[in-house]
């Protein structure tokens, strides 16, 4: 699912740059698509331009700096690049009419993926970098300046798509970025596993893991700045592994043990994690820790073991199956989530079955569902027998069709239970406030029940099509 989020969060952190004065604002538009580690990115580059002045603003109208961080994970993405792109070179141009500058930059998977090739398709675009560069966006912004009026489709523009040796976490300023009640926090980027229809561990790189002192500072700071809940992020995050204070080799599992001493933080969750890393210290973390919230989001992909095996998942229907039975005998009120790929090249009508079957024996509480699209450079996109488009979308549908009918089962199951909800934002309509479920629903209660950042125990009375609305219980 493609998420496309400004960086709202991002305004109220620019108040005390404003206030510290100096000097001169410039306005900052940023547009994420694709995962939430691209919406961590962005609120990560919003802090490195601050002291350069730059301020988030929610329109790239006008802006002195629109930064596009893309998504590579399926089709079509370098395409939507493009048009956007195409967009953006009229208020390029209208800012420069108007005797001003609009830098454009592309950032993201598809930059790096791409690379040059943008800079030769669009000469618009002043900067090129990857996901694990953005640290050094001043000094690009430095050259972008330096190579003066001459670069408009000159194709003179800055390219940075370096795996440096070096992790960017280590020079990336504190965050500035306004947060709210709840918020992410990158631990673990890359991916080792080349599953053969990924092309993550080429535009990521290979797996890196931050040290414990950093994610438990930034940890920290988030608390004492008022956040209740932290989203731990990784695109493999249970690889993570570390030293820990005790000198020995720590996993996510005692790393979540750690995090849940800070005070003031009472809510964790970590995303995304593969089958292979689920260890035994992980699932005691989920038998141990009630921050730990009760919801998992475990990709599997397909539930047919030729289709798993092709995929080079390293794992079988069944030690899935085997797998999600132990956590649920952990934490048995944790509610799964997954992602599924229909159509991988080969994919029979029994692999579809055996996918269906797998659907039904685990039973999720929301999940995800793609067509299979070749991308460039993996190994899937090589091999033959892809199976057809309209066989794709019938199995997508009927996949689709049943995850959501389990989705709905879930949320009504709610209703009438009483929980802890995480309130976040206000409501759509005047006088409400929308919170968060343990198992990630958006729930409305009454604005007077409490304010932002309460954790509040409510009934659940009613379950909407996308939302559960609720009561306090004292
Ligand atoms: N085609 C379709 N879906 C894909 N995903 C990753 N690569 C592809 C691809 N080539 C899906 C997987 C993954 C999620 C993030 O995106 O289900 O878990
Ligand atoms: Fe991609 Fe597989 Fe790595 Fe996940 S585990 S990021 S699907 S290669």
């Amino acid at each position: 699912m493609e998420v496309e989020s400004l960086m709202a969060a991002q305004k109220e952190g620019s108040e005390g740059m404003r206030r510290g004065g100096g000097k001169a604002k410039k306005r900052l538009f940023i547009k994420t698509y694709g995962c939430q580690m691209n919406v961590y990115d962005s609120t990560r580059m919003a802090d490195v331009l601050a002291p350069l002045g730059y301020e988030a603003v929610d329109s790239p109208r006008g802006a002195d700096m629109v930064i596009l961080n893309t998504c590579h994970i399926r089709e079509k993405a370098a395409e939507k690049v493009f048009s956007e792109l195409g967009r953006l070179r009229a208020f390029k141009q209208e800012r420069a009419e108007d005797g001003g500058e609009m830098l454009l930059a592309v950032a993201g998977c598809v930059a790096q993926a791409e690379g040059e090739e943008i800079l030769r398709r669009a000469p618009q675009v002043d900067l090129v970098f990857g996901p694990q560069t953005y640290h050094r966006l001043p000094e690009m912004v430095a050259m972008t300046a330096r190579a003066g009026d001459g670069r408009e489709g000159g194709g003179r523009g800055v390219l940075d798509i370096d795996f440096p040796a070096e992790s960017k976490f280590d020079h990336l300023p504190e965050e500035t970025s306004g947060q709210g009640a709840a918020a992410f926090v990158s631990v673990q980027e890359g991916c080792d596993k080349f599953c053969s229809f990924c092309v993550v561990p080429y535009t990521r790189g290979s797996e890196i893991s931050r040290p414990v002192a950093q994610i438990v500072a930034e940890a920290k700071r988030l608390a004492e700045g008022g956040v209740r809940e932290v989203t731990l992020l990784g695109q493999n995050v249970n690889a993570w592994h570390g030293e820990g204070a005790d000198g020995r080799e720590w996993g996510l599992g005692e790393l979540l043990f750690r995090l849940s001493e800070i005070p003031g933080l009472d809510r964790l969750r970590y995303t995304t994690s593969h089958p292979r890393d689920m260890d035994d210290a992980l699932i005691a973390a989920h038998r141990d820790l009630p921050k730990l919230m009760p919801y998992l989001h475990l990709p599997v992909q397909s539930g047919s073991d030729r289709i798993l095996k092709a995929m080079n998942r390293k794992h079988t229907g069944d030690d899935y199956r085997r797998l999600i039975d132990r956590i649920r005998e952990a934490r048995p009120d944790i509610a799964m989530s997954g992602d599924f790929i229909v159509g991988f090249p080969g994919e029979t009508d029994q692999d579809f079955e055996d996918t269906m079957q797998l659907v039904r024996d685990v039973t999720y509480a929301q999940a995800f569902s793609f067509k299979y699209s070749p991308r460039p450079g993996t190994p899937g996109a090589d091999l033959g027998d892809q199976v057809p488009e309209a066989v794709k979308n019938e199995r997508l549908q009927a996949l689709q069709a049943l995850l959501t009918e389990q989705q709905h089962a879930f949320v009504k199951s709610l209703v009438g239970r009483e929980m802890d909800v995480l309130l976040e934002k206000p409501g759509r309509q005047p006088g409400q406030r929308v919170g968060r479920s343990p198992w990630l629903q958006p729930v409305i209660v009454d604005e007077k029940a409490g304010e932002i950042g309460d954790i509040i125990h409510v009934r659940i009375t009613q379950a909407g099509p996308n939302s559960l609305f609720a009561e306090p219980v004292s």
